[in-house]
C-alpha cells in the first residue's frame, strides 16, 4: 500500500483483493441492496449516479477508479457545495481527540487515560492502561459507541486527518474504535484471543451517514484500520475470510440513515395518484404524514435496521428510542 493509499483508499485494490469484500461494503442491510448515492455530485456522470441509484461496483472501479475521492482529495468547489447542500465540515483530529477524552474520562472516572491533549495536538499516554471501580477490559470493548452523521468517520478511526490529510501513526491514534483495538493489543496473548476481541470491537462501533460516498469511505476506513492494526500485530496481512467477518459487520454498524427521520434517505413518498374509475377521476394521495407532522414514528419511508449483536436479531434504530424506562 503507498503512502497516499493510506488516505484515498482506492476501490479499485479493494477489488482486487476480492471483489465480494467490495460488495459487502457496498451493502445496505435494510434494504437489501446497495447504499444509494443520496447526493447529486456525480449525476453529471450520467446512467447510474443519479442521486437515488444504487452505487455499484462497475461505477467505482476500473477506469472510473478513481470517481470516490475522500472530502480532502476532493476540488474546493465540490467541498463548498457539499457544505452548502448537507453541512460537510469535517472535524479536526484533535477536537475528535479532545471529544473522545471526555466520554472516556466519563467511563474510566480519570482524565487522559490514552493521550494528554496539547493545543491541536495531544501525547500520547504510552503506559499500559489500568482498569478500576469494578470495570474490566472487556467491559470497555464492549461498551456502544455511536458517531452521529458521521462523514468519513473521524470520531471512529482515525488513519489520517480529514481536514488535513495527515496520516496518523496506529500508536498515536484517538478514534473511539482505536482506543479499543489498543486495550485489545494490551491484554490478549495469541492471535485467536486478540481476533476474537477485535470482532467485539467492531460490533460495539455504530456510525451513520447520509451520503453514500463519504459513507462508503468510513466503511473502507473501518476495514483498512483493521489491516493496519492485523499487520503492525503480526508482521503478516489477515486472511480473506477475516476481512469478509469484519467488512460484514462493518456493514452493518456503519449504515446510510436519514439521522432526522431514521429512514432511508429520501425514502419517503408523497406522492399523488388519479385513478380514472367508471365514475371518473380518483385521486389518490399518498402523503407521508411523518413528514408532515414531523412525527418520528410516521413516515412512510424504509425504516432503518440495525444488527443487536447480543441477540443476533435485527431491530429497527426508532426502536431504541421508544424503549420504555
Ligand atoms: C459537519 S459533517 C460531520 C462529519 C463527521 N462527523 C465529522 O465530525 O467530521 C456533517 C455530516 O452530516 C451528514 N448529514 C447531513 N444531514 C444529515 C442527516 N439528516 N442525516 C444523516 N447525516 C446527515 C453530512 O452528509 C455530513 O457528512
Amino acid at each position: 500500500m503507498n503512502l497516499d493509499e493510506k488516505v484515498d483508499i482506492k476501490e479499485n485494490s479493494i477489488y482486487n483483493l476480492n471483489p465480494d469484500l467490495l460488495s459487502i461494503l457496498l451493502y445496505d442491510n435494510t434494504t437489501k441492496r446497495n447504499i444509494i448515492w443520496a447526493t447529486d455530485m456525480y449525476e453529471n456522470r450520467g446512467f447510474g449516479y443519479e442521486t437515488n441509484s444504487q452505487i455499484t461496483i462497475d461505477k467505482i472501479t476500473g477506469r472510473l477508479g478513481q470517481v470516490i475521492k475522500p472530502r480532502i482529495k476532493k476540488s474546493k468547489q465540490e467541498q463548498d457545495k457539499r457544505i452548502k447542500v448537507k453541512a460537510e465540515v469535517f472535524t479536526p483530529s484533535w477536537i475528535c481527540n479532545e471529544q473522545n477524552n471526555l466520554a472516556d474520562s466519563s467511563w474510566f472516572e480519570k482524565m487522559d487515560i490514552f493521550n494528554k491533549s496539547e493545543g491541536t495536538t495531544w501525547k500520547t499516554n504510552k503506559n499500559k492502561v489500568q482498569f478500576s471501580n469494578n470495570k474490566t477490559w472487556h467491559d470497555y470493548v464492549d461498551s456502544v459507541r455511536l458517531e452521529i452523521s458521521c462523514g468519513e468517520a473521524p470520531y471512529l478511526v482515525s488513519r489520517y486527518d480529514t481536514t488535513t490529510g495527515d496520516i496518523i501513526p496506529i500508536i498515536d491514534r484517538i478514534g473511539l474504535l482505536d482506543r479499543k483495538l489498543r486495550i485489545v493489543n494490551e491484554n490478549t496473548n495469541d492471535k485467536n484471543e486478540w481476533y476474537e476481541n477485535v470482532l467485539k470491537a467492531y460490533k460495539s462501533i455504530y456510525g451513520f451517514e447520509w451520503q453514500g460516498d463519504s459513507l462508503l469511505i468510513a466503511r473502507e476506513n473501518l476495514l483498512y484500520t483493521f489491516m493496519d492494526y492485523y499487520i503492525d500485530r503480526f508482521n503478516e496481512e489477515p486472511n480473506i475470510q477475516q476481512l469478509k467477518e469484519i467488512a460484514t459487520i462493518i456493514s452493518w454498524n456503519i449504515f446510510q440513515m436519514d439521522g432526522l427521520k431514521f429512514v432511508i434517505p429520501n425514502s419517503c413518498k408523497n406522492e399523488i395518484k388519479i385513478n380514472y374509475t367508471l365514475f371518473g377521476e380518483e385521486k389518490i394521495e399518498n402523503e407521508c404524514l411523518g413528514c408532515k407532522k414531523g412525527n418520528i414514528k410516521t413516515h412512510n419511508g424504509i425504516y432503518v435496521k440495525i444488527m443487536n449483536w447480543n441477540t443476533n436479531k435485527q431491530i429497527k434504530f426508532l426502536s431504541l428510542f421508544n424503549r420504555k424506562k
